[in-house]
């Protein structure tokens, strides 16, 4: 009997232990509704408010970034060497002479288009030629593609002049 007793007891004991669980389990419940209840309610205005302060932050940068870009292209915008735009632009197809391109330093394949002249390969470049996009598909200047064009000749075998600046050229033809 008194094992009973106590077994009783113990059973009595988990009964309120439950029930300790579940009032805790309750409330923590209720918190958690009530903190989504309050998201749901805030959410969609302070998601707007971001979104503001987002377009607010976006147009208080653009001016800024604006200036920045115009430095660097102020500042870093001096035209490319023949090289450097080779390099950008040229070297993906006539670095392998991929398309059917006059390969980089191939003076046998450079031979007889160098021999049409400087003036008749700046117009190949300059408009595009078969598989060859018009400025090899760059935004360089004609000054810039004039390097490119001369500095890849000239690997190739030719002997072309240095092109003028735009600038030395116009003072030049005064
Ligand atoms: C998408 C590939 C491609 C790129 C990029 C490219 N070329 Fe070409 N280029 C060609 C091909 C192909 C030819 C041969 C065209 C032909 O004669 O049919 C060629 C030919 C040329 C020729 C010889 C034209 C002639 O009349 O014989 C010159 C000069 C030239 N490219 C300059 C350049 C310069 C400068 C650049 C970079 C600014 C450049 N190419 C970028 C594919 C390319």
């Amino acid at each position: 009997m008194r094992d009973v007793r106590l077994t009783a007891s113990a059973h009595r004991q988990a009964g309120f232990a439950l029930t300790n669980t579940q009032v805790v389990l309750a409330s923590v419940a209720g918190t958690v509704l009530l903190a989504v209840a309050l998201i749901a309610i805030g959410g969609p205005g302070s998601r707007r408010a971001n979104a503001q302060s987002e377009q607010d932050v976006a147009m208080r940068l653009q001016p800024v970034g604006t200036v920045v870009v115009k430095a660097a292209a102020a500042g870093g915008g001096e035209p490319r060497t023949g090289e450097q735009l080779y390099q950008a632009a040229c070297n993906a197809c006539h670095g392998a002479g991929t398309l059917g391109a006059p390969k980089f330093g191939d003076a046998a394949a450079w031979g007889s288009r160098i021999k049409t002249g400087y003036d008749a390969l700046m117009a190949s470049a300059t408009k595009g030629k078969n598989s060859m996009p018009a400025r090899g598909g760059s935004d360089a200047s004609d000054f810039e593609l004039a390097r490119a064009v001369v500095y890849m000749a000239n690997k190739g075998g030719a002997s072309f002049p240095e092109p003028k600046a735009p600038a030395a050229a116009a003072s030049a033809a005064q």
